[in-house]
Protein backbone atom coordinates (compact mmCIF):
# COMPACT_ATOMS: atom_id res chain seq x y z
CA UNK A 1 0.00 0.00 0.00
CA UNK A 2 1.40 3.70 -1.11
CA UNK A 3 2.30 5.77 1.54
CA UNK A 4 -0.85 8.27 2.49
CA UNK A 5 -0.23 11.79 2.66
CA UNK A 6 -2.56 13.62 4.51
CA UNK A 7 -6.05 13.67 5.84
CA UNK A 8 -7.85 15.90 3.11
CA UNK A 9 -11.29 16.26 4.42
CA UNK A 10 -13.00 14.98 7.23
CA UNK A 11 -16.56 16.52 8.27
CA UNK A 12 -19.11 16.16 10.73
CA UNK A 13 -21.99 14.43 9.49
CA UNK A 14 -25.33 13.94 10.42
CA UNK A 15 -27.45 11.52 8.75
CA UNK A 16 -30.96 12.36 9.33
CA UNK A 17 -32.22 10.06 6.87
CA UNK A 18 -30.48 7.82 4.43
CA UNK A 19 -27.17 7.96 2.05
CA UNK A 20 -27.97 5.32 -1.14
CA UNK A 21 -25.35 3.05 -3.20
CA UNK A 22 -22.34 4.32 -4.03
CA UNK A 23 -18.37 3.70 -4.07
CA UNK A 24 -17.18 6.53 -2.90
CA UNK A 25 -14.15 6.86 -5.81
CA UNK A 26 -13.06 10.30 -6.17
CA UNK A 27 -10.03 11.81 -7.58
CA UNK A 28 -7.05 10.43 -5.45
CA UNK A 29 -9.37 9.35 -2.58
CA UNK A 30 -7.72 5.87 -1.28
CA UNK A 31 -9.11 5.16 2.40
CA UNK A 32 -12.54 6.14 3.25
CA UNK A 33 -12.93 6.15 6.74
CA UNK A 34 -15.92 6.84 9.75
CA UNK A 35 -15.55 6.79 13.39
CA UNK A 36 -19.13 6.71 14.71
CA UNK A 37 -20.12 8.72 17.97
CA UNK A 38 -23.49 7.09 18.23
CA UNK A 39 -25.42 6.76 21.28
CA UNK A 40 -26.12 3.02 22.20
CA UNK A 41 -27.43 1.52 18.96
CA UNK A 42 -29.65 -1.42 17.80
CA UNK A 43 -30.08 -3.02 14.11
CA UNK A 44 -33.36 -2.00 14.57
CA UNK A 45 -32.76 1.58 14.56
CA UNK A 46 -31.30 1.47 10.97
CA UNK A 47 -28.04 3.33 9.73
CA UNK A 48 -26.22 0.10 9.52
CA UNK A 49 -23.62 0.21 6.76
CA UNK A 50 -23.99 -1.67 4.05
CA UNK A 51 -21.24 -3.50 1.75
CA UNK A 52 -22.26 -4.55 -1.45
CA UNK A 53 -20.75 -7.24 -3.72
CA UNK A 54 -20.22 -6.46 -6.88
CA UNK A 55 -20.95 -8.39 -10.34
CA UNK A 56 -17.93 -8.63 -13.67
CA UNK A 57 -18.65 -4.89 -14.68
CA UNK A 58 -18.04 -3.72 -11.07
CA UNK A 59 -21.75 -2.82 -10.25
CA UNK A 60 -23.28 -3.42 -7.08
CA UNK A 61 -25.07 -7.45 -7.05
CA UNK A 62 -26.53 -7.20 -3.01
CA UNK A 63 -25.84 -6.47 0.60
CA UNK A 64 -23.20 -9.25 1.83
CA UNK A 65 -22.32 -7.29 5.26
CA UNK A 66 -24.00 -4.71 7.50
CA UNK A 67 -21.91 -3.08 10.08
CA UNK A 68 -24.23 -1.49 13.28
CA UNK A 69 -22.47 1.65 14.77
CA UNK A 70 -20.82 2.13 17.86
CA UNK A 71 -19.92 4.43 19.94
CA UNK A 72 -16.29 5.65 19.52
CA UNK A 73 -15.43 3.10 17.21
CA UNK A 74 -13.37 3.28 13.41
CA UNK A 75 -14.20 2.02 10.51
CA UNK A 76 -12.01 2.14 7.77
CA UNK A 77 -12.14 0.49 4.01
CA UNK A 78 -10.26 1.24 0.55
CA UNK A 79 -12.14 3.05 -2.20
CA UNK A 80 -11.94 1.07 -5.17
CA UNK A 81 -14.40 0.37 -8.11
CA UNK A 82 -15.70 -2.07 -5.94
CA UNK A 83 -16.22 -0.64 -2.43
CA UNK A 84 -19.93 -0.05 -3.28
CA UNK A 85 -22.14 0.72 0.37
CA UNK A 86 -24.10 2.38 1.69
CA UNK A 87 -26.17 3.99 4.79
CA UNK A 88 -29.39 2.13 5.13
CA UNK A 89 -31.97 4.80 6.47
CA UNK A 90 -32.29 5.76 10.26
CA UNK A 91 -35.08 4.43 11.46
CA UNK A 92 -34.65 5.72 14.99
CA UNK A 93 -36.89 8.97 16.27
CA UNK A 94 -34.70 9.79 19.06
CA UNK A 95 -31.44 9.01 18.51
CA UNK A 96 -28.88 10.86 16.50
CA UNK A 97 -26.52 8.96 14.32
CA UNK A 98 -23.51 11.12 14.82
CA UNK A 99 -19.96 9.91 12.68
CA UNK A 100 -17.02 12.13 11.63
CA UNK A 101 -15.96 10.77 8.13
CA UNK A 102 -12.98 11.51 5.64
CA UNK A 103 -10.39 10.51 3.35
CA UNK A 104 -7.17 9.85 3.13
CA UNK A 105 -5.56 10.47 -0.13
CA UNK A 106 -3.16 9.39 -2.22
CA UNK A 107 -1.51 9.61 -6.33
CA UNK A 108 -4.62 8.39 -8.13
CA UNK A 109 -5.04 4.84 -9.44
CA UNK A 110 -5.86 3.79 -13.15
CA UNK A 111 -9.19 2.59 -12.84
CA UNK A 112 -11.68 0.51 -14.99
CA UNK A 113 -14.06 2.77 -17.18
CA UNK A 114 -17.25 2.27 -16.08
CA UNK A 115 -19.95 0.16 -17.67
CA UNK A 116 -22.26 1.66 -19.42
CA UNK A 117 -25.55 -0.43 -19.71
CA UNK A 118 -28.14 -1.02 -22.50
CA UNK A 119 -31.20 1.33 -22.47
CA UNK A 120 -34.72 0.41 -22.16
CA UNK A 121 -35.41 -0.31 -26.06
CA UNK A 122 -37.46 2.20 -28.53
CA UNK A 123 -39.71 1.50 -30.89
CA UNK A 124 -41.62 3.43 -33.01
CA UNK A 125 -45.46 4.31 -32.56
CA UNK A 126 -48.11 1.10 -33.07
CA UNK A 127 -50.99 1.74 -35.89
CA UNK A 128 -53.99 2.28 -34.07
CA UNK A 129 -56.49 5.37 -34.59
CA UNK A 130 -57.90 8.06 -32.64
CA UNK A 131 -60.62 5.20 -31.87
CA UNK A 132 -58.55 4.00 -28.86
CA UNK A 133 -58.27 7.87 -27.59
CA UNK A 134 -62.09 8.11 -27.38
CA UNK A 135 -61.84 4.38 -25.26
CA UNK A 136 -59.60 5.46 -22.99
CA UNK A 137 -58.85 9.43 -22.33
CA UNK A 138 -61.73 11.87 -20.31
CA UNK A 139 -63.46 13.41 -23.10
CA UNK A 140 -62.14 17.08 -22.63
CA UNK A 141 -58.83 16.19 -23.24
CA UNK A 142 -59.99 15.11 -26.75
CA UNK A 143 -61.83 18.73 -27.46
CA UNK A 144 -59.75 20.86 -30.07
CA UNK A 145 -59.86 23.75 -27.42
CA UNK A 146 -58.55 22.41 -24.43
CA UNK A 147 -55.66 21.00 -26.24
CA UNK A 148 -55.04 24.47 -27.63
CA UNK A 149 -54.49 25.63 -24.41
CA UNK A 150 -52.49 22.95 -22.81
CA UNK A 151 -50.36 23.77 -25.74
CA UNK A 152 -49.78 26.94 -24.88
CA UNK A 153 -48.80 26.26 -21.39
CA UNK A 154 -46.66 23.39 -22.09
CA UNK A 155 -44.48 25.47 -24.35
CA UNK A 156 -44.63 28.55 -21.61
CA UNK A 157 -43.55 26.02 -18.97
CA UNK A 158 -42.73 22.69 -20.73
CA UNK A 159 -44.32 20.71 -17.76
CA UNK A 160 -48.19 20.03 -17.56
CA UNK A 161 -50.43 17.89 -15.41
CA UNK A 162 -53.41 16.39 -16.54
CA UNK A 163 -56.05 15.51 -13.96
CA UNK A 164 -59.06 12.75 -14.46
CA UNK A 165 -57.05 11.94 -17.73
CA UNK A 166 -58.44 8.62 -17.92
CA UNK A 167 -62.35 7.83 -18.30
CA UNK A 168 -63.14 6.92 -14.11
CA UNK A 169 -64.18 3.50 -15.34
CA UNK A 170 -61.28 2.79 -17.76
CA UNK A 171 -59.08 3.66 -14.43
CA UNK A 172 -61.00 1.94 -11.86
CA UNK A 173 -60.62 -1.34 -14.32
CA UNK A 174 -56.66 -0.67 -14.23
CA UNK A 175 -56.13 -0.33 -10.75
CA UNK A 176 -57.61 -3.66 -9.71
CA UNK A 177 -55.68 -5.62 -12.57
CA UNK A 178 -52.60 -3.87 -10.91
CA UNK A 179 -53.50 -5.42 -8.06
CA UNK A 180 -53.65 -8.91 -9.64
CA UNK A 181 -51.71 -11.43 -8.27
CA UNK A 182 -50.58 -12.72 -12.03
CA UNK A 183 -48.03 -10.23 -12.68
CA UNK A 184 -44.43 -10.96 -12.09
CA UNK A 185 -42.50 -8.65 -11.20
CA UNK A 186 -38.72 -8.10 -11.01
CA UNK A 187 -36.10 -6.09 -9.25
CA UNK A 188 -34.14 -3.70 -11.06
CA UNK A 189 -30.99 -2.40 -10.21
CA UNK A 190 -27.65 -1.88 -10.02
CA UNK A 191 -28.28 -0.34 -6.76
CA UNK A 192 -26.21 2.48 -7.70
CA UNK A 193 -28.50 3.51 -10.14
CA UNK A 194 -32.06 2.68 -9.17
CA UNK A 195 -33.86 -0.26 -6.87
CA UNK A 196 -38.01 -0.57 -8.17
CA UNK A 197 -39.66 -3.58 -9.62
CA UNK A 198 -40.83 -3.55 -12.92
CA UNK A 199 -43.69 -6.10 -14.73
CA UNK A 200 -43.02 -8.72 -16.66
CA UNK A 201 -45.30 -7.44 -20.03
CA UNK A 202 -46.26 -11.52 -20.71
CA UNK A 203 -47.50 -11.51 -17.51
CA UNK A 204 -50.10 -8.83 -17.63
CA UNK A 205 -53.58 -9.00 -17.60
CA UNK A 206 -55.76 -8.02 -20.68
CA UNK A 207 -56.49 -4.70 -19.54
CA UNK A 208 -53.09 -3.64 -18.73
CA UNK A 209 -51.58 -5.07 -22.30
CA UNK A 210 -53.97 -2.55 -24.03
CA UNK A 211 -53.03 0.52 -21.71
CA UNK A 212 -49.37 -0.24 -22.81
CA UNK A 213 -50.64 -0.42 -26.20
CA UNK A 214 -52.46 2.65 -25.64
CA UNK A 215 -49.27 4.40 -25.02
CA UNK A 216 -47.31 3.57 -27.84
CA UNK A 217 -50.06 3.81 -30.00
CA UNK A 218 -50.02 6.35 -33.55
CA UNK A 219 -53.12 7.76 -32.02
CA UNK A 220 -51.38 8.71 -28.47
CA UNK A 221 -48.21 10.40 -30.66
CA UNK A 222 -50.31 12.67 -32.22
CA UNK A 223 -52.23 13.81 -29.07
CA UNK A 224 -49.44 13.98 -27.19
CA UNK A 225 -48.31 16.34 -30.91
CA UNK A 226 -51.13 18.52 -29.64
CA UNK A 227 -50.32 18.52 -26.21
CA UNK A 228 -47.11 19.59 -26.19
CA UNK A 229 -46.08 21.33 -29.64
CA UNK A 230 -43.62 18.64 -30.40
CA UNK A 231 -43.32 16.80 -33.90
CA UNK A 232 -44.23 13.08 -32.53
CA UNK A 233 -45.43 11.96 -36.17
CA UNK A 234 -44.88 13.23 -39.73
CA UNK A 235 -48.50 14.89 -39.35
CA UNK A 236 -47.54 16.91 -36.76
CA UNK A 237 -47.05 20.41 -37.76
CA UNK A 238 -43.86 20.83 -37.93
CA UNK A 239 -42.86 24.20 -35.82
CA UNK A 240 -39.85 25.10 -37.13
CA UNK A 241 -40.96 28.69 -38.45
CA UNK A 242 -41.98 29.32 -34.98
CA UNK A 243 -40.03 31.63 -33.20
CA UNK A 244 -41.43 29.63 -29.54
CA UNK A 245 -38.16 27.00 -30.43
CA UNK A 246 -35.99 28.29 -27.41
CA UNK A 247 -36.93 28.01 -23.46
CA UNK A 248 -39.51 25.02 -23.87
CA UNK A 249 -36.02 23.09 -22.18
CA UNK A 250 -37.46 22.52 -18.48
CA UNK A 251 -35.57 25.46 -17.33
CA UNK A 252 -38.61 26.88 -16.26
CA UNK A 253 -40.35 25.49 -13.04
CA UNK A 254 -38.94 26.98 -10.48
CA UNK A 255 -41.71 26.35 -8.09
CA UNK A 256 -40.68 23.47 -6.13
CA UNK A 257 -40.40 22.91 -2.65
CA UNK A 258 -36.67 23.90 -1.37
CA UNK A 259 -36.76 21.59 1.19
CA UNK A 260 -35.53 18.95 -0.80
CA UNK A 261 -32.77 20.41 -2.89
CA UNK A 262 -30.80 19.70 0.50
CA UNK A 263 -31.33 16.00 -0.19
CA UNK A 264 -27.77 14.50 -1.26
CA UNK A 265 -29.15 11.52 -3.58
CA UNK A 266 -26.58 11.50 -6.02
CA UNK A 267 -23.99 8.64 -6.55
CA UNK A 268 -21.51 11.07 -5.55
CA UNK A 269 -18.54 8.94 -7.73
CA UNK A 270 -16.71 11.47 -9.88
CA UNK A 271 -18.94 14.09 -10.62
CA UNK A 272 -16.71 15.90 -12.40
CA UNK A 273 -16.70 14.10 -15.30
CA UNK A 274 -20.08 13.59 -16.70
CA UNK A 275 -19.26 14.65 -19.94
CA UNK A 276 -16.21 12.10 -20.43
CA UNK A 277 -17.98 9.10 -20.52
CA UNK A 278 -17.83 7.53 -24.28
CA UNK A 279 -20.97 5.94 -24.97
CA UNK A 280 -23.06 8.57 -23.36
CA UNK A 281 -22.69 10.96 -26.38
CA UNK A 282 -23.41 7.99 -28.48
CA UNK A 283 -27.29 6.74 -27.33
CA UNK A 284 -27.73 10.80 -27.61
CA UNK A 285 -27.29 10.48 -31.26
CA UNK A 286 -29.83 7.58 -31.33
CA UNK A 287 -32.19 8.28 -34.07
CA UNK A 288 -32.08 11.45 -33.58
CA UNK A 289 -32.88 12.37 -37.19
CA UNK A 290 -35.57 9.41 -37.93
CA UNK A 291 -38.91 8.45 -36.36
CA UNK A 292 -40.37 9.30 -33.42
CA UNK A 293 -39.76 6.36 -30.35
CA UNK A 294 -40.83 5.66 -27.57
CA UNK A 295 -39.55 3.75 -24.79
CA UNK A 296 -41.27 2.63 -21.60
CA UNK A 297 -42.47 0.07 -18.82
CA UNK A 298 -45.19 -0.49 -15.81
CA UNK A 299 -43.23 0.04 -12.79
CA UNK A 300 -44.07 -0.70 -9.00
CA UNK A 301 -42.93 0.99 -6.31
CA UNK A 302 -42.58 0.52 -2.54
CA UNK A 303 -40.39 1.29 1.05
CA UNK A 304 -36.66 1.37 0.43
CA UNK A 305 -36.96 1.94 -3.96
CA UNK A 306 -35.51 4.81 -5.43
CA UNK A 307 -33.41 5.88 -8.72
CA UNK A 308 -30.07 8.20 -8.47
CA UNK A 309 -28.54 10.71 -10.60
CA UNK A 310 -25.78 9.15 -12.33
CA UNK A 311 -22.72 10.20 -14.01
CA UNK A 312 -23.81 7.31 -17.01
CA UNK A 313 -27.41 8.64 -17.42
CA UNK A 314 -27.62 9.97 -20.78
CA UNK A 315 -29.13 13.19 -20.59
CA UNK A 316 -30.99 14.14 -23.89
CA UNK A 317 -34.11 15.95 -25.26
CA UNK A 318 -37.09 13.90 -24.12
CA UNK A 319 -40.38 14.42 -23.51
CA UNK A 320 -41.28 12.31 -20.32
CA UNK A 321 -44.82 10.81 -19.44
CA UNK A 322 -45.67 9.55 -16.12
CA UNK A 323 -49.24 8.13 -15.03
CA UNK A 324 -50.13 7.55 -11.85
CA UNK A 325 -52.28 4.43 -9.84
CA UNK A 326 -52.99 3.07 -6.48
CA UNK A 327 -51.33 6.35 -4.79
CA UNK A 328 -54.80 7.93 -2.95
CA UNK A 329 -53.56 9.68 0.15
CA UNK A 330 -49.72 9.34 -0.70
CA UNK A 331 -48.29 12.03 0.90
CA UNK A 332 -44.69 13.78 -1.22
CA UNK A 333 -43.19 13.11 2.62
CA UNK A 334 -43.21 9.34 1.83
CA UNK A 335 -40.85 10.38 -1.27
CA UNK A 336 -41.77 8.48 -4.42
CA UNK A 337 -41.89 11.69 -6.61
CA UNK A 338 -39.72 12.40 -9.55
CA UNK A 339 -37.31 15.24 -9.21
CA UNK A 340 -35.52 16.88 -11.84
CA UNK A 341 -32.57 18.67 -11.33
CA UNK A 342 -29.91 20.51 -13.52
CA UNK A 343 -26.94 18.50 -14.30
CA UNK A 344 -24.09 19.17 -11.97
CA UNK A 345 -25.95 20.95 -9.58
CA UNK A 346 -28.31 20.24 -6.51
CA UNK A 347 -31.17 22.59 -7.40
CA UNK A 348 -34.53 21.44 -8.29
CA UNK A 349 -36.14 22.45 -11.15
CA UNK A 350 -39.26 20.68 -10.96
CA UNK A 351 -41.20 18.31 -8.46
CA UNK A 352 -43.84 15.71 -9.95
CA UNK A 353 -45.85 14.04 -7.18
CA UNK A 354 -47.90 10.99 -7.51
CA UNK A 355 -51.28 11.49 -7.77
CA UNK A 356 -53.83 9.55 -8.78
CA UNK A 357 -55.34 9.40 -12.24
CA UNK A 358 -52.77 11.91 -13.48
CA UNK A 359 -50.90 12.03 -16.60
CA UNK A 360 -47.68 14.05 -16.68
CA UNK A 361 -45.98 15.60 -19.27
CA UNK A 362 -42.25 16.79 -18.68
CA UNK A 363 -40.31 18.20 -21.45
CA UNK A 364 -36.55 18.17 -20.72
CA UNK A 365 -33.64 19.46 -22.33
CA UNK A 366 -29.39 17.74 -22.29
CA UNK A 367 -29.02 19.37 -19.41
CA UNK A 368 -31.45 17.74 -17.55
CA UNK A 369 -31.72 15.12 -14.77
CA UNK A 370 -34.18 13.17 -12.93
CA UNK A 371 -34.67 10.87 -10.27
CA UNK A 372 -37.33 8.99 -7.69
CA UNK A 373 -37.19 9.95 -4.33
CA UNK A 374 -35.82 7.11 -1.66
CA UNK A 375 -39.22 6.04 -0.08
CA UNK A 376 -38.52 6.22 3.37
CA UNK A 377 -40.25 4.58 6.21
CA UNK A 378 -42.92 6.80 6.88
CA UNK A 379 -44.54 5.24 3.94
CA UNK A 380 -45.39 2.31 5.61
CA UNK A 381 -48.37 4.43 7.30
CA UNK A 382 -50.06 4.55 4.02
CA UNK A 383 -50.26 0.81 3.59
CA UNK A 384 -52.24 0.49 7.09
CA UNK A 385 -54.30 2.99 5.85
CA UNK A 386 -54.77 0.77 2.71
CA UNK A 387 -54.24 -2.64 3.97
CA UNK A 388 -53.89 -4.26 0.36
CA UNK A 389 -51.50 -2.30 -0.82
CA UNK A 390 -47.75 -2.68 -1.20
CA UNK A 391 -47.18 0.70 -2.72
CA UNK A 392 -48.36 2.61 -5.99
CA UNK A 393 -47.45 2.22 -9.57
CA UNK A 394 -46.27 4.04 -12.31
CA UNK A 395 -46.17 3.96 -16.12
CA UNK A 396 -42.86 5.87 -17.00
CA UNK A 397 -43.09 6.16 -20.82
CA UNK A 398 -40.50 8.65 -22.63
CA UNK A 399 -40.90 10.10 -26.22
CA UNK A 400 -38.10 11.24 -28.77
CA UNK A 401 -38.98 13.18 -31.78
C1 LIG B 1 -54.60 17.31 -33.27
O1 LIG B 1 -54.94 18.59 -33.76
C2 LIG B 1 -55.47 18.61 -35.08
C3 LIG B 1 -55.75 20.05 -35.46
O2 LIG B 1 -54.64 20.86 -35.21
C4 LIG B 1 -56.72 17.80 -35.17
O3 LIG B 1 -57.19 17.74 -36.51
C5 LIG B 1 -56.45 16.39 -34.68
O4 LIG B 1 -57.66 15.66 -34.62
C6 LIG B 1 -55.83 16.42 -33.29
N1 LIG B 1 -55.44 15.07 -32.95
C7 LIG B 1 -55.93 14.42 -31.91
C8 LIG B 1 -55.41 13.05 -31.69
O5 LIG B 1 -56.74 14.90 -31.16
C1 LIG C 1 -33.48 3.44 -34.86
O1 LIG C 1 -34.77 2.90 -34.69
C2 LIG C 1 -35.03 1.77 -35.50
C3 LIG C 1 -36.47 1.37 -35.24
O2 LIG C 1 -37.29 2.30 -35.82
C4 LIG C 1 -34.06 0.66 -35.14
O3 LIG C 1 -34.30 -0.47 -35.96
C5 LIG C 1 -32.65 1.14 -35.31
O4 LIG C 1 -31.76 0.16 -34.87
C6 LIG C 1 -32.44 2.42 -34.49
N1 LIG C 1 -31.12 2.96 -34.76
C7 LIG C 1 -30.25 3.15 -33.78
C8 LIG C 1 -28.97 3.76 -34.17
O5 LIG C 1 -30.49 2.88 -32.64
C1 LIG D 1 -58.60 -6.49 0.52
O1 LIG D 1 -58.56 -7.76 -0.11
C2 LIG D 1 -59.53 -8.69 0.40
C3 LIG D 1 -59.32 -10.03 -0.27
O2 LIG D 1 -58.31 -10.02 -1.19
C4 LIG D 1 -60.93 -8.13 0.14
O3 LIG D 1 -61.90 -9.02 0.66
C5 LIG D 1 -61.06 -6.75 0.79
O4 LIG D 1 -62.31 -6.20 0.45
C6 LIG D 1 -59.96 -5.82 0.33
N1 LIG D 1 -60.01 -4.59 1.09
C7 LIG D 1 -60.02 -3.39 0.51
C8 LIG D 1 -60.06 -2.23 1.44
O5 LIG D 1 -59.96 -3.23 -0.70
Amino acid sequence: MCVLKRCYCSKMRVIADVLLCHDDELEGRRIAFILYLVPPWEKSDGGTLDLYSTDEHFQPQQIIKSLVPSWNTLVFFEVSPVSFHQVSEVLSKEKCRLSVSGWFHGPSIVRPTRHIEAPLPRSPHIPYDHEILYEWINLVYLDMDSQAQIQEEFEERSEILLKNFLKKEKYQLLCEALESKDIQWSSRGPANKRLYETAEEDSLPDVLKKFLQFLRSEALFLLLSNFTGLKLHFLAPSDEDEDAEEGRAADTARHSSPKQAETEQHADSNPHQPDNIPGAQDSEMQNSSGTPLCAGELRRWTHGHYTLVHDTQATEFALDLLFYCGCEGWDPEYGGFTSYIAKGEDEELLTVNPEENCLALVYRDKETMKFVKYINHRSLAHLKKHPNRTGFWDFSFVYYE
